[in-house]
């Protein structure tokens, strides 16, 4: 595997792609309207992004009702069991849909689809699907679009390459805030999961091209980005020249947009570099999503992680020296194959040490192609289900503790939309990625304003405009 080398797709090939764009608008019996239905995290929804471009540029209108679109796509997860099942649920009652409206064009794309073996399955169980594509090929979306239009049964195509798609057409969720990809892919197989074989080798951006990506985004208004990669410590691997995570963050810093964000990063990629050009930015938030999965060494170990307790806690304490208050959060595994109760309470203790602001908690869901899928002493669910029951309370917990660093204290929110709570009263995250209501009207929206924190409801910080 270590000799697959990143397959940068040429401007002429993107180029290519946009002309067919303009074939396909050109045409009588095309789809009009779409929707697409994201499952999964920040990389899909941005992939999600990427897909509503292209098919703008093909002259199609997003249809909010997913039953009244002529083409649905669904961008699929399989991270975790569920994450799969309720995708392939939903792609099952288009079925129904498409029994009423017999033009109605299906496609399935995302990590779900590149997983082996999936295109068998597609083709025995759901030939209902017009196109099913992978997640290295989605910048190929109007080339197949143009062909699954042109004929009858499923049009499959999975790239196994690991490519670097650059000007994707995109249309953006929202106008104050952007996702930028600095890099793809995984290499490093953690026991339990997916993503490795879903979403190829590691390859990063080149500085350059983000740099300019950020730039536009500044002029034209972005308040805040969001640096996407499943590693972004390691960002930099392969590339010309000296780059690392820490140095193109700096370069961000400078481009001026007020806020940058970025995830996830791994903890033994989590270098001094980086922390110092943190504590010195003037425009990265101070957070930090630091994923630890796991208390107990052992399992840590066996989870093939490469840092244990010690060398975890030993990054909170520098993350937290030299940016004083910063927020942490996590992800947190439970059930991992062989864990005891003891080692179970190394993941509590853990939670409780560090005081997280919040964590993502999940029940390991064995992944066939993965090596812990394999691992003797799988944990039954009830046993599974209890564990993460009581983890979930100690966070609470936690969290309502360390929030109380806040109360009194002045935050920058950037306003999202009108609260849930109340109509008279707006919502955003503040910079330390905590959701802060205040009253407002839907003019704040888009805007960072200054609040002082008063009180909390349940996970919500409560302020006043000052
Ligand atoms: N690259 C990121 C995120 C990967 S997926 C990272 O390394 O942190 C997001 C989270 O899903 C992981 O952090 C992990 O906690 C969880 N996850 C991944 N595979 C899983 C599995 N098989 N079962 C349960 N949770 C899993
Ligand atoms: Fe999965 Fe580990 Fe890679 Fe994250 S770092 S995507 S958990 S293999
Ligand atoms: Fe899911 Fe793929 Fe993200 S498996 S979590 S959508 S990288």
């Amino acid at each position: 595997m270590a000799d697959r080398k990143p397959v940068v797709i040429s401007a002429e090939e993107m180029q290519r792609q946009k002309d067919i764009c303009e074939t396909i608008r050109g045409m009588e019996n095309r789809p009009k309207t779409y929707h697409v239905v994201t499952f999964g995290c920040q990389m899909n929804a941005h992939d999600s992004e990427h897909i509503a471009g292209m098919l703008q540029d093909m002259g199609m209108t997003e249809s909010v009702e997913r039953d009244e679109a002529d083409f649905v796509i669904f961008n699929t997860c399989c991270v975790r069991d569920n994450a799969e099942r309720r995708a392939l649920g939903n792609v099952s009652w288009l079925k129904t849909v498409r029994k009423r409206n017999p033009g109605l064009m299906i496609a399935v794309c995302g990590c779900m689809v590149q997983q082996p073996g999936m295109a068998d399955k597609i083709m025995k169980q759901y030939r209902f699907i017009d196109l099913a594509f992978g997640t290295t090929n989605l910048y190929k979306l109007p080339e197949l679009m143009l062909e699954a239009m042109n004929r009858k049964k499923t049009l499959i195509d999975i790239d196994d390459r690991d490519t670097v798609p650059e000007d994707m057409p995109v249309q953006r969720l929202r106008h104050d805030a952007a996702y930028i990809t600095i890099m793809y892919g995984c290499n490093n197989f953690c026991s339990y999961c997916i993503v490795p074989y879903v979403r190829g080798r590691e390859r990063s951006r080149e500085m350059s091209a983000i740099i300019d990506e950020a730039i536009r985004l500044k002029n034209d208004g972005v308040k805040e980005i969001m640096l996407l990669g499943q590693n972004v410590n390691s960002y930099g691997k392969g590339l010309e020249g000296d780059v690392s995570f820490a140095k193109l963050l700096k370069a961000l810093d400078e481009v001026g947009i007020p806020r940058i964000r970025f995830m996830t990063s791994h903890p033994k990629d989590l270098s001094d570099e980086l922390i110092e050009v943190m504590a010195n930015a003037k425009h990265v938030l101070p957070q930090f999503h630091l994923p630890v999965q796991h208390g107990n060494d052992e399992i840590l170990q066996k989870m093939n992680r490469h840092y244990n307790r010690e060398q975890y806690m030993n990054r909170v304490a520098a993350l937290r020296k030299a940016v004083p208050g910063i927020s942490l959060t996590t992800d947190l595994i439970v059930g991992f194959p062989g864990e005891t109760e003891e080692q179970f309470l190394d993941t509590l203790s853990i939670v409780e040490e560090v005081g997280y602001d919040s964590a993502f908690t999940f029940i390991y869901s064995p992944r066939e192609g993965t090596a812990a899928a394999h691992m003797d002493n799988q944990v039954p669910a009830d046993v599974s289900s209890e564990r993460i029951g009581r983890l979930i309370k100690l966070q609470e917990e936690c969290q309502h503790k360390t929030m109380q660093r806040f109360i009194g204290k002045e935050a920058n929110v950037l306003v999202e939309g009108i609260s849930k709570r109340s109509a008279d009263m707006v919502s955003g995250k503040s910079e330390h990625g905590l959701s802060v209501a205040f009253a407002g009207t839907e003019q704040d929206v888009g805007e960072i304003i200054r609040v002082k924190i008063t009180e909390i409801r349940s996970n919500t910080l409560i302020g006043e405009r000052v």
